[in-house]
């Protein structure tokens, strides 16, 4: 059973006083009417605290990164049982702008997901092509290597604990969203790649959730398609009357 899940990705937004109020405004009025988890990604600083704020309410907690070792002399780092001990549940591994600004490689990402995953961690791991990549018809290319690459070695049973992003870069913070049929086409290509990785039923389990300008007015649209299972939501989740909007949709 594939799970709808929509995370809100702070970015580095938010002093601890917004945070606290932020999460009040989601927890006091988030309704679960639609029965989907509903993750929030706020900056390292704020876990803890976050974490204090969501105990008894059904919003879960995640982090947008984590350090793919142990323990050890990585000064300024973060592992997973860290974040595990702060009561994340979720991490985002390979946002495009940790691939585009730290030149994180499929490689270094398949790490992550490694150490994540071992840690008890579900990651939402993101693939999306860049505009260029689009408009000279590399986008399947792109993400089949990063699908490839990224999630080499895994079980089916490992892959089940995954969330895929489709995150295509030209629509992330520019107000261009991808239209839903866009959409819908790359979501139903990731899982056929995700079935040739494992097995279709493997596949069909996996949640894809669809980030990118996504807002409480393309939102019911875009849940519609078969293949989109969920949202990684940035600028509007950053106010909780228009993520309430989003996750309430
Ligand atoms: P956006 O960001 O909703 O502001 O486009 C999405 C993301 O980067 O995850």
């Amino acid at each position: 059973m594939r799970k709808t899940i929509v995370a809100g990705n702070w970015k580095m937004f938010t002093d601890l006083a917004e945070a606290n109020e932020l999460i009040t405004g989601l927890k006091n009025n988030f309704q679960n009417k639609n029965q989907i988890e509903v993750v929030v990604c706020p900056p390292f600083t704020h876990l803890s605290a976050v974490s204090l704020s969501l105990q008894g309410s059904s919003i879960q907690l995640g982090a947008q990164n984590v350090y793919p070792e142990e323990k050890g002399a990585y000064t300024g780092e973060i592992s997973p049982a860290m974040l595990k001990s702060v009561g994340c549940q979720y991490v985002i591994v390979g946002h495009s702008e940790r691939r585009e600004y730290f030149h994180e490689s499929n490689a270094f990402l398949n790490k992550k997901l490694q150490f994540a995953l071992q840690n008890g961690l579900t990651p939402i791991y993101c693939v999306g092509e860049k505009l260029e990549e689009r408009e000279s018809d590399q986008t399947f290319k792109v993400i089949e290597a990063q699908l490839k690459e990224g999630l080499s070695g895994f079980s089916a049973a490992q892959l089940k604990n995954i969330v895929i992003a489709y995150e295509p870069v030209w629509a992330i913070g520019t107000g261009k969203t991808a239209s839903p049929e866009q959409a819908q086409e790359v979501h139903a290509f990731i899982r056929q790649e995700l079935a040739k990785l494992s097995d279709a039923a493997t596949a069909d389990a996996i949640t894809i959730q669809y980030g990118g300008s996504v807002k409480p007015d393309n939102v019911t649209e875009l849940m519609g398609k078969p293949d989109i299972d969920g949202a990684l939501v940035g600028g509007a989740s950053l106010k909780a009357d228009s993520f309430l909007a989003i996750v309430n949709y």
